[in-house]
């Protein structure tokens, strides 16, 4: 799929609509898509019909799905600001990058090394309608985009834009964030970090985070396995140890496993919800 060249496709907050977007652009809006269905709960305006319903069904489920999907952007905008200001690493490989919001991970890493460079990849074609808004790099730093499935690792890997943009002899954080329950097998999950993180040197970090029935209520969970049974629902959770088995071999940065919004909170952090509002794990790891 190639680049829509109107420059209003990528005014983020400014013009086109998503629905004038998919008649110019071919995508299927009559599914429900992950990003699209994120971005409607983050309150963007990059998303159908198809999408706000599943919203408002799975939000009927969890009330707390909006404020779960704030807490989580959150994370991993306080992630990549450790991983620059305390680590400095410089490289980054974003999978399920979603579509453009404020403070996208090139623009936190950016804002505090200029030089870095970042390696986004996604699988939804509207996000590739939008990646322009994640290539606006510093000139000394450099972005790119791939359209690509994290199903297919190797394939990302080998991918000659993300040869050409990250050193892979040097650390990279693997940024996986709000992407793994999508895949609903865990051994084939784990399979696919391994094989990413198997890629990247020692001193490489995975910033991971990932939906979790552990904080709900008997009756919320129930809903969440009710919606997944009838199709409702692609999000499929996993418990602490499943997630913890994708640190394994790991060294766990503090606070180790923890909600996200638990994840080295902002002190003046205007929102802070529980753990049943956040019912999402956050980690990040630091290869040995
Ligand atoms: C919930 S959004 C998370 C966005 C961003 N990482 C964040 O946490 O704010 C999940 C993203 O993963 C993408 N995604 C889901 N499955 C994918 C796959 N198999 N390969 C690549 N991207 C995928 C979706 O298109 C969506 O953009």
């Amino acid at each position: 799929m190639s680049f829509v060249e109107s420059s209003s496709v990528i005014t983020y907050d400014g013009g086109i609509r998503a629905e004038e977007m998919a008649m110019s652009d071919g995508l299927d809006t009559e599914v429900a898509h992950p990003a699209r269905r994120y971005n409607y709960w983050l309150g963007g305006k990059d998303n159908f019909a198809a999408d706000r319903e599943s919203g408002d069904l799975l939000a009927k489920s969890y009330p707390a799905a909006r404020t779960a999907a704030r807490a989580n952007r959150a994370f991993l905008q306080r992630a990549v600001r450790y991983l620059a200001a305390e680590v400095g690493i410089r490289q980054f490989l974003d999978i399920g990058t979603g579509l453009p919001t404020a403070d996208n991970t090139h623009e936190v890493a950016q804002r505090i090394l200029p030089d870095s460079r970042v390696v986004y990849v996604d699988n939804d074609p509207m996000v590739m309608t939008h990646a322009r808004a994640l290539l606006h790099s510093t000139p000394q730093g450099r972005t790119r985009y791939l359209e690509q499935d994290l199903r297919n690792p190797e394939r990302i890997l080998s991918h000659p834009d993300l040869v050409d943009t990250v050193d892979l002899d040097q650390p990279v954080a693997l940024m996986l964030v709000a992407i793994v329950h999508f895949l609903p097998d865990q051994a084939t999950a784990r399979d696919i970090v391994a094989t990413l993180l198997g890629a990247l040197p020692s001193g490489s970090y995975l910033t991971m985070s990932c939906a979790t029935k552990d904080f709900l209520t008997p009756e919320l969970a129930a809903n969440w396995d009710a919606t997944l049974r009838n199709g409702q629902s692609d999000v499929y959770p996993r418990e602490r140890a499943e997630f913890a088995e994708f640190f394994s071999g790991l060294d766990l940065l503090e606070p180790g496993i923890v909600p996200v919004s638990e994840w080295r909170p902002d002190p003046d952090a205007t929102e802070r919800p529980a753990p049943l509002e956040a019912s999402i794990f956050g980690a990040v790891g630091r290869k040995p």
